[in-house]
């Protein structure tokens, strides 16, 4: 008997696959959809203290072998958002609250709303390849993550993720800082910071130039991330970026990912995507022996 549950810290989920960040998680409709469609958990779209419009479109481009997107952390605002996730405190899976920030104060306080409305963990966005004020600087700066990740978790006792980005040099400093003020895991990859450019107007397309390419093209930047993360930190990984098979999953285990999270799968392979992933890592572990995820984990690893 395969059993594909996992653990990430004290957070334990049915099956290792979850819905990541900025897909189908802009209401508590499209997300029960996600939850029937068999995700492990949900994380929601990434909500500010205020509302934002985003940028204006063009904001997602389907490219050759991904998507780019630049939508500008488009969201209602805290206060407004509050409104969904009632709608999800009687979920069967947990709901985890993604977040963006510009300071400790400002990632405290959205991480205590999220929960005291039922988030069963935050995720802080430090990551995104193209806001300003909210994005990579804020995730690059070590002192300043290692501050606000100790803020929220000074603040919170639901389990604190940190989601960081592949754009960067130092990925395992990064993810070090985050260890140091206490985070419960670390979340790779966000988007790779792209652009594509119309040879008849010779313009980027995106109305904000650059955007961030997600999809299978980056799945071996996803793993090589996850693979270096996993000598260096202590804390449990999940791991996101091009994921859309259940062998994709595989490969992130090895890497040494406790469960994934699925976004441009979503699109590709329609929302049954979690089903049909879980139903393939099933098959394929049976297939090879495996009885539970946690054999996988770090497989590939020296
Ligand atoms: C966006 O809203 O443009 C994307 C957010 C992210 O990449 O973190």
């Amino acid at each position: 008997m395969v059993d594909i549950s996992t653990t990430i810290g004290s957070l334990r989920i049915k099956n290792p696959t979850m819905l990541a960040s900025g897909i189908m998680d802009e209401d508590a409709g499209s997300m029960h959809r996600m939850i029937r469609s068999g995700a492990g958990a949900i994380v929601t779209k990434s909500i500010g203290l205020h509302a934002r419009e985003g940028y204006p479109n063009p904001t997602v481009l389907e490219l050759e072998y991904g998507l780019l997107n630049a939508m500008g952390l488009p969201n209602p605002g805290i206060d407004a958002y509050e409104d969904e996730l009632q709608l999800l405190k009687k979920s069967r899976v947990p709901i985890i609250g993604s977040i963006y920030g510009a300071t400790p104060d400002e990632f405290a306080r959205l991480a205590d709303t999220m929960q005291h409305c039922g988030a069963a963990a935050v995720e802080l966005n430090v990551s995104c390849p193209h806001a300003k004020h909210y994005g990579m600087e804020v995730g690059c700066d070590t002192q300043l993550l290692y501050k606000i990740v100790t803020a929220v978790t000074e603040q919170v006792t639901i389990p604190v993720f940190v989601k960081i980005s592949p754009n960067v040099t130092n990925i395992v400093e990064i993810a070090s800082a985050a260890e140091q003020g206490n985070a419960d895991a670390i979340v790779a990859i966000n988007t790779v910071k792209a652009m594509k450019i119309d040879l008849e107007t010779r313009q980027p397309i995106l109305a904000n130039k650059t955007g961030g390419y997600s999809g299978r093209a980056i799945k071996p930047i996803g793993v090589r991330c996850i693979y270096d993360l996993a000598q260096h930190i202590k804390l449990p990984l999940i791991g996101v970026g091009g994921i859309t098979t259940g062998q994709d999953a595989v490969e992130y285990f090895m890497a040494g990912a406790s469960a994934v999270q699925l976004g441009s799968a979503v699109y590709y392979r329609g929302p049954d995507v979690f089903r049909a992933v879980c139903t393939e890592l099933k098959d394929w572990m049976s297939a090879h022996g495996y009885t539970n995820v946690s054999q996988l984990v770090g497989a590939a690893l020296p």
